[in-house]
């Protein structure tokens, strides 16, 4: 079978994918495993929809990987979970940089075991520098946590005397943001049939166009994602305008060049 790669527009890539990377429990027990076992795969999903990101050119990949809700599951697989997560990151660190990856982590690290924050902050160092993809691990994120800190310390400039209230625009809030340096996610995939947001960037998904498919995510491979950027290019993103606003913009951005 031809790949979907080959249909990609490369010049309208979304700049920043998101993706909600769920269902790796529910694979394991259809298969008559244990839930860390689906874990274990998904980290082979990671890889590749790292590696084929990277080879498109997309800018930026948000991975959902870990949630404040889900420090609430059970012991075992909040354990598991989590050094499975640390482990991999670290030990990929060196092929990230090989590959030119930036690696990034929001989230509130002050969940994380200090074995944990160590680790990180090692492989945070050793891909510092690099220029191509920048990978972001949303690791014990939560956007309604991001709100919150992103609304204390606001609150706590203010009180310093070195924010005028009257001066708050929409750009000083994604100032306080964990994501200030990132532009805000075109589109959103989120496997294994949920139809919903789980508590992840609610500000910045304002205009993403949001994709959803019933494969679970051990099974999502760089086909699966070139069907999402595919059907993310058939869309029109109209931005509040109307579609024949839209289609005028873009026939006279065709001709002005
Ligand atoms: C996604 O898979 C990974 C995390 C949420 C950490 P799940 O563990 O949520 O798997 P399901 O949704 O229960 O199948
Ligand atoms: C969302 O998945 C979080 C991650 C993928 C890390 P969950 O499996 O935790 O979400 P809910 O509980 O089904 O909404
Ligand atoms: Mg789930």
């Amino acid at each position: 079978m031809e790949s979907e790669k080959a249909k990609i527009d490369l010049q309208r890539l979304p700049r920043h994918i998101a993706i909600i990377m769920d269902g790796n429990g529910r694979w394991a027990q259809e298969k008559g495993q244990d839930r860390l076992f689906g874990h274990f795969h998904g980290v082979e999903s990671v890889r590749d929809i790292v590696e084929g990101c990277a080879e498109l050119g997309i800018g930026y990949l948000t991975l959902y990987a870990f949630s404040t809700e889900n420090w609430d599951r059970p012991a075992v697989e909040v354990t598991g979970l989590m050094e499975l997560l640390v482990e991999t990151i670290r030990k990929e660190a060196e092929t990230l940089s090989r590959n030119n990856i930036r690696l990034h982590v929001i989230g509130d690290m002050t969940m994380l075991p200090e074995y944990a924050r160590n680790e990180l902050k090692e492989a945070l160092e050793i891909t510092g520098k690099n220029t191509g993809l920048n990978l972001i691990m949303a690791l014990s994120y939560s956007s309604r946590w991001e709100l919150t800190e992103a609304v204390k310390s606001l609150a706590l400039d203010v009180k310093a005397g070195k924010l005028d209230p009257a001066a708050i625009t929409q750009d000083t809030i994604q100032q306080y943001l964990s994501t200030r340096d990132f532009p805000d996610p075109e589109l959103m995939i989120r496997t294994s049939g949920e139809y919903r947001i789980s508590n992840f960037l609610l500000y910045q998904l304002a205009y993403a166009e949001l994709y959803f498919t019933s494969v679970r995510w051990p099974d999502f491979r760089k086909e699966n994602l070139y069907e999402a950027i595919l059907d993310f290019q058939g869309r029109e993103r109209r931005f509040g305008k109307t579609g024949a606003q839209i289609q005028q913009e873009s026939s006279a951005s065709q001709t002005t060049f």
